[in-house]
């Protein structure tokens, strides 16, 4: 829907917009015209220079060239702060909560609301974080602190502080890119109504149906520099992808055959009171077993407490019928066990250290000799891993903080990946990541499963799920609710299982 006065002047309009970071070119000429009343998406590869924009529409960075107005009026934003008082409200693709803080006071963070005597009104923030959440559908104690939360939770706290702003321009940075169906749902439901009261929306993506479901019009990046835009209506998935990758794409979910052999992990009754209860469930070689759920189903948790990072109560674990001690991320790790988590940035990651010194975290003990790992060792092991992932980072000595976010993913898939792995526990695997590449991490996944890795795929997206599993189970409010044959896995049978009381066992 756009504004009935075609002459009128976009809501928001970047034309030529250039940044460079040192050597690094992140946009060379990006352009972008988001009409009021509309919702607009803008899609391109990892790296292609997307999140760069909306941090330069934010006021976090400043642009080195090119133009930025706001309502046909030029604008310069020299902090966040400018750029909010103009009423643009940004949710970053990485969510920036302070952990020790409570879920109401980062929404309301620099702007508490006062009441008489100039005092913070707590009960007012409160009330309108819970209107807000109510609106979202979410449920989320608003005096806990942030700390621990799920990212599909952070997500959602970002989402709430950007609506609670007001604000006439919305710009979205994978706001969806940790939420399931409902979620999103909901999320969508808001942005609409948003959208017709008359305001403007942008929308970053890496999920097609959602930028077809939700969006008006789409705008293109490729390394940096505007493609074209469209509206949606008159196109298609294959025709963005061959304007975002220069080819087409390879099949998205290449399920390749593997024999599957015996059982490798086992859980059984795996239980930590208040988290998950009685889960029991095997994985055997060369079989990918998906987790399907809500948000706050429990997925990460069971996947957590059996790779040893998080503790649980009673139950069992076991690889190769050996029982894997409990609560021992090292144990773990020597006997075959690898975790991809879903919070790359607090869990997979050391964000100030290099990408080759990343890749090589989890295989450190094997590449050192005399107790010394080599450069040109950490190198050549991280170079592989790196171009089979097609990494895009000006070096393989560039802080990994600064990769755009799916690379930085595909940095902790590396890592782990490196480890040669027995059992791999994925959590959200392509979380951010491009079509192209997503399809990369599907082959490599395929693969893995054929030489005989047992692996638990723990996915909020469902094509994903459906596409690579041999096995799909699910889990809702901390129990398993429902296991599927990969020929009986419809997302209907998937969702009834991730949302009713009966079991479809
Ligand atoms: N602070 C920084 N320092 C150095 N390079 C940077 C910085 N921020 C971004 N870059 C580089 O700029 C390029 C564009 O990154 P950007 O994050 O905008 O990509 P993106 O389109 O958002 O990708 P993704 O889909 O993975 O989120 C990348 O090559 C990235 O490495
Ligand atoms: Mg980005």
């Amino acid at each position: 829907m756009q504004t009935d006065d075609p002459s009128a002047p976009p809501a928001l309009e970047l034309s030529g917009v250039t940044k460079s970071f040192g050597p690094v070119t992140a946009l060379r000429s990006a352009n972008l015209r988001v009409e009021t009343g509309s919702i607009h998406a803008l899609v391109g590869e990892n790296g292609a220079g997307k999140s760069t924009l909306v941090k330069i529409v934010a006021g976090l960075y400043r642009r080195d060239g090119g133009a930025l107005a706001l309502d046909g009026a030029p604008v310069d934003f020299h902090s966040t702060a400018e750029s909010k008082a103009a009423g643009i409200a940004v949710i970053y693709q990485e969510p920036t909560l302070f952990p020790d803080l409570s879920v109401t006071e980062n929404i309301f963070m620099g702007r508490q609301p006062t009441g008489r005597f100039g005092r913070i009104d707590r009960r007012a923030m409160r009330q309108e974080a819970q209107a807000i959440f109510a609106r979202l559908g979410v449920r989320l104690d608003p005096d806990r602190p942030t700390d621990g939360l799920s990212i599909a939770d952070q997500q959602i706290i970002e989402i709430a502080k950007a609506i609670s702003l007001d604000a006439r321009v919305l710009v979205m940075d994978e706001p969806t890119a940790a939420l399931s169906g409902i979620e999103v749902d909901r999320l969508f439901a808001v942005a609409r109504g948003l959208r017709d009261e008359g305001r403007a929306l942008v929308f970053i993506s890496h999920r097609f149906d959602e930028v077809f479901d939700l969006c008006d019009t789409v705008t293109v990046m490729r390394d940096g520099a505007y493609v074209d835009t469209l509206p949606v209506a008159g196109t298609t998935v294959d025709e963005l992808v061959r304007m975002m990758v220069g080819r087409d794409v390879a099949e998205l979910f290449p399920k390749l055959p593997a024999e599957v052999g015996d059982d490798v992990l086992v859980v059984e009754g795996l239980t930590q009171p208040g988290v998950f209860h009685d889960v029991s469930f095997t994985v055997r070689a060369g079989e990918i077993v998906g987790l399907a759920g809500l948000v706050g189903a429990g997925r990460s948790e069971v996947a957590r407490a059996v790779f040893g990072v998080d503790p649980y109560e009673s139950g069992s674990v076991r690889v190769d019928g050996e029982p894997l001690p409990r609560g021992n991320p090292r144990a773990s790790i020597a006997r075959g066990l690898a975790l991809v988590p879903e919070d790359r940035r607090r869990q997979g990651l050391v964000l100030d250290q290099t990408v080759a010194r990343n890749v090589t975290l989890a295989i450190r003990e094997r590449l050192a000799r005399w107790g010394l790992v080599w450069d040109g060792l950490e190198n050549a092991a991280a170079r592989t891993w790196a171009s089979r992932l097609e990494v895009k980072t000006a070096a393989l000595d560039a802080e990994t903080g600064t990769l755009s976010g799916g690379n930085q993913q595909k940095v902790v898939l590396g890592k782990w990946l490196a480890s040669d792995p027995r059992v791999l526990i994925v959590d959200e695997p392509t979380r951010g990541i491009d079509v192209g590449t997503k399809a990369e991490v599907h082959r490599l996944l395929s693969r893995l499963a054929q030489q005989g890795v047992a692996i638990l795929m723990i996915s909020s997206e469902l094509p994903e799920v459906l596409g690579m599993a041999d096995r799909v189970l699910v889990m809702r409010e901390g129990r398993l609710t429902g296991e599927l044959d990969r020929a009986d896995a419809t997302p209907e049978a998937v969702m009834r299982a991730a949302t009713t009381e009966e079991a479809v066992r």
